[in-house]
């Protein structure tokens, strides 16, 4: 039977078509599942209406992704009805909330993997195709499992790797531990040998990943700290760039910030979601920091590394969030100047402690705080980046700049920031020196110094 498959699918190109939501976890995944189509035989297409399987990588941190995942879903229903042959299955963190109450509102899904199940995708086509019936693999296995499963990655200059997946801190108003399951740690050698594939593959980046970086280790029957990790991975020959995400005040020591001062290949950047500038918020949200802390660990980073950057995640509108807490978010900005952040609504995501807290706010008012936030943050980023004009920043070449003008290529500085500048199709994956010229509050405009 399996045979008889694999000279099917040899004779007949069949195509995938994969669409990811949510966080870099779920693009790393999505590699992940790639690797296992192409394994499979299938060409990867652009175009949903072409395919023959359609996969949609989900998440459900907020409610309006949830709601674009399940109008996808309701399009492609409609697609199945002429498209007979046409396979769905939804994967990741909506997959893994929802399980099989996801079959009794579309039955036109065909296959449900849950976040542990990733590497399970090859096998569950091939029983697909067997059987024709419905599939559901959401069971919580807590092993990391990715070691031999294949991966076709995005690009071959920066490399997604997983250090660790779930998450332990149930911050009052977030889903992921439900999604996720609880911390667990890839091994280190396992780790170090990823990394030395990747480099000896010719990678330039090793970009890990995890949901609190900084608790790394501590499940490990023998355990290991973040900053030692990094201190390995520093020790590998051909890596030019170590970047992580996602790290928790709370967590972020003092040998985090000295590993990164004293190590060349390190970014300088650092990603450290403060979430509410209000003491009562972080109290509610279950954060276990308050501001004070939050500033001492700014003032420590920018004390020790030079030339440092730092980004970070806030929400608006949690519940109970007065005018006077929200401006103390604004003032605290005011006072931090981060470089850069992602901000969102407070979206009520069931399940949580939060979502059945008293005093939930009007979405008019969160959209007027999340606009008046942006435009704070929007014009801190803009002074920021035009202190750089003139100045020589290094720059990991990433390739075309997406409006692909002829020559026009894009990179990431060491503090993450975006460059745009002529070059040589040649300088892709190389650091290279630009002058930067012009700026706005998200990209520097820049030319190359000889
Ligand atoms: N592990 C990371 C973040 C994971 S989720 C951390 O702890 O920082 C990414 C971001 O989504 C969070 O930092 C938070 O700002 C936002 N987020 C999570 N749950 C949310 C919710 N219910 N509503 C709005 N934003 C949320
Ligand atoms: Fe969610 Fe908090 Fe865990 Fe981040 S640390 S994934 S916000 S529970
Ligand atoms: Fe979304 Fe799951 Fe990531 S909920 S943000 S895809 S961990």
């Amino acid at each position: 039977m399996l045979n008889q498959f694999n000279n099917n699918s040899i004779n007949k190109k069949q195509k995938a078509y994969i669409r990811t939501y949510g966080c870099q976890m779920n693009v790393n995944d999505s590699e992940y599942l790639i690797g296992q189509l192409k394994h499979l035989n299938y060409t990867i297409t652009d175009d949903m209406l072409r395919a023959n399987l359609i996969i949609l990588n989900s998440c459900c941190v907020r409610k309006n992704v949830e709601q674009k995942i399940y109008s996808l879903i309701g399009r492609i229903k409609k697609i199945k009805i002429v498209k007979k042959d046409l396979l769905l299955g939804l994967c990741g963190c909506l997959a893994q909330k929802e399980k099989e109450d996801i079959f009794k509102r579309f039955p036109c899904v065909d296959f449900i993997l849950g976040t542990s199940q990733i590497s399970n995708l090859e096998s569950t086509i091939n029983m697909l195709k067997k059987s024709k019936k419905k599939i559901i693999d959401c069971e919580n296995k807590l092993k990391f499992n990715l070691k031999n499963t294949p991966i076709k990655r995005n690009n071959n200059i920066s490399a997604l790797v997983q250090i660790m997946r779930g998450c332990n801190n149930y911050c009052s108003y977030c889903i992921v531990p439900y999604t996720r399951g609880p911390e667990q740690s890839r091994g280190v050698s396992e780790i170090l040998n990823e990394a030395n594939n990747l480099v000896q593959n010719g990678y330039k980046e090793i970009f890990l990943l995890g949901q609190n970086v900084n608790s790394y280790g501590q499940d490990l029957t023998k355990s290991v700290r973040f900053s030692e990790l990094l201190k390995l991975l520093n020790d590998i020959n051909d890596i030019v760039r170590i970047r992580f995400i996602t790290s928790h005040p709370k967590d972020l020591s003092f040998d985090l910030i000295k590993t990164i001062k004293n190590s060349d290949k390190i970014c300088n950047h650092i990603h450290l979601p403060i979430q509410s500038g209000s003491d009562k918020i972080l109290k509610l949200m279950n954060r276990k920091y308050d501001t004070n802390h939050y500033k001492n660990i700014v003032n420590e980073i920018r004390d020790k590394v030079d030339n440092v950057s730092i980004t970070t995640d806030v929400m608006v509108g949690f519940p109970g969030e007065t005018d006077k807490d929200f401006s103390n978010t604004l003032n605290l900005f005011e006072e931090i100047k981060f470089d850069g952040m992602y901000s969102f609504i407070y979206s009520n995501r069931e399940t949580t402690v939060s979502s059945l807290m008293p005093n939930q706010i009007p979405l008019q008012t969160k959209k007027e705080r999340l606009w008046k936030l942006s435009n704070l943050q929007k014009v801190i980023s803009n002074k920021i980046n035009e202190k750089l004009k003139g100045k020589v920043v290094n720059v990991l070449v990433k390739g075309y700049s997406q409006k692909n003008i002829i020559n026009q290529l894009s990179g990431k500085t060491d503090t993450n920031k975006s460059v745009i500048f002529n070059g040589e199709k040649g300088l892709i994956g190389k650091i290279v020196k630009v002058r930067v010229i012009e700026s706005d509050a998200w990209t520097l405009f820049g030319e190359l110094v000889n």
